[in-house]
């Protein structure tokens, strides 16, 4: 019987393997996930789940009797530990192979830790459920939160730990909030919102000491505050899981590179057939950037999960040839004190900004990013449809001209 392997159990890993089914494949298909849940939802876990108005079912993916319909062999709790291409097999964390005859890599990425916080009292990361869980307990008795990473995470986490009644205070070393994914007119508008809200954000700022008395954590900023919170958050991004690939032939560079197609390359710049990857952990071949490029979004998970997962079906079938490349307009979204912030665009923090909506002072903008004179982003507060209209026109490569002209009348 054809086997295939599907390598996490992220969002990513979970929509190969609904394509291999609704696409007819009857083999065999294994699912590996370190973690113990059924694959669930991240982006609510620093929201809603976090501040305790949705439970464990919520956040789900899908209904039990939806995964389990798949027939999947689902292999939880279980971490991949190497891949032999030759062989075409993976071994396992307790000791075992499994040959494949296609192969998913979705293992996504995880969270960069802080060598001078990691391990200290209270101090928490966010990126799986059972971090959420432990946070969320955390914070039902806390009165102060310091956030180190005033990125996404950090955002979220603030506006939500705020809403919670809780002092936050965000440190950054960067100019403002999120200038790696909105850059610094929108970071700008999003840190004095934070501020109005009464987040104490520190932008410019790092740590410059830590102590410990084995029940608290003491902070020193290189503003020369020093601050003994009740948790303390790490969000400081995030790296792509391929620490188990390395002596494997695969080609890693910031991720498992790929072809357009979403086939794994070798070292030797081969594309593996049938071997695809997906998600965080993939850094794929773009057609129109030209250039490899990663993508940590929930979107990017999902779509890119189902074109590897077509590859590898026409690769198995001879038929790769016709394999379509993978190439989308980014998706980003994140919800902060009741505002919808999206971005859409591979946005770079030198872009320049043209405000063609609302105004960055209100809180509510369309902002859309030129490069070289080309129309190449957008990013939105509380403009969900113009939002949408400026997605339609990127993905149609409208140029500059018209997107103004369109979003801004
Ligand atoms: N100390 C303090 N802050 C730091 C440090 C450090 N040593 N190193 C990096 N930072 C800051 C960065 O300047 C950045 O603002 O941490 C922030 C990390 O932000 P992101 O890269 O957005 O990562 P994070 O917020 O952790 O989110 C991880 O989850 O929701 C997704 O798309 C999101 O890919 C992102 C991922």
């Amino acid at each position: 019987m054809t086997s295939i392997v599907v390598l996490g159990s992220g969002l990513a890993g979970l929509r190969a393997a609904e394509v291999f089914r609704e696409k007819n494949f009857q083999g065999k298909i294994t699912l590996v996930g370190v973690e113990p849940q059924l694959p669930y939802n991240r982006p609510p876990l620093s929201k809603q789940f976090l501040a305790g108005e949705w439970d464990e079912d919520r956040v789900r993916l899908r209904l039990p009797a939806e995964f389990h319909s798949l027939d999947l062999d689902f292999l939880k709790g279980i971490k991949v530990v190497g891949l032999d291409l030759e062989q075409r097999s993976v071994q396992l964390s307790q000791g075992t192979a499994i040959d494949f005859d296609g192969l998913v890599i979705a293992t996504g990425a995880e969270n960069r830790q802080l060598p001078a916080l990691e391990g200290r009292p209270r101090v928490f990361t966010l990126r799986t459920l059972t971090e959420a869980l432990a946070l969320r307990q955390a914070l039902s008795s806390a009165e102060s939160l310091l956030i180190v990473g005033g990125g996404f995470i950090g955002a979220e986490v603030a506006a939500t730990a705020h809403g919670l009644g809780i002092r936050v205070c965000i440190v950054e070393p960067q100019q403002t909030l999120m200038f790696r994914g909105l850059g610094k007119e929108v970071g700008s508008a999003m840190t004095n919102l934070h501020r109005e809200k009464g987040i104490d954000v520190r932008c410019n700022t790092e740590i410059s000491h830590v102590h410990d008395d084995g029940e608290r954590t003491n902070i020193e900023l290189s503003d020369r505050t020093t601050h003994t919170p009740d948790v303390i958050l790490v969000g400081i991004g995030a790296t792509p899981t391929t620490d188990w690939l390395s002596g494997s032939n695969v080609h890693l560079s910031n991720g498992v590179v790929c072809d357009e197609n979403c086939r794994v390359m070798t070292a030797d710049g081969v594309a593996v057939k049938s071997v695809v990857a997906a998600g965080d952990v993939a850094r794929w071949f773009s057609r129109s950037q030209n250039r490899l490029v990663r993508s940590e979004h929930w979107t990017n998970a999902q779509d890119q999960a189902v074109n590897a997962a077509h590859t590898l079906l026409l690769d198995l079938n001879g038929e790769g040839g016709d394999a379509l490349p993978y190439d989308p307009v980014p998706y980003v979204w994140s919800d902060q004190f009741g505002k919808k912030i999206q971005a859409i665009g591979f946005i770079d923090p030198a872009d320049k900004v043209r405000i063609v909506k609302g105004a960055l002072s209100d809180g509510k903008f369309l902002a859309i990013m030129e490069r070289e004179n080309r129309f190449v982003g957008a990013i939105g507060v509380a403009m969900v449809p113009l939002v949408m209209q400026a997605r339609i026109l990127l993905t149609e490569g409208a140029s500059l001209d018209v997107a103004r002209e369109k979003l801004a009348s």
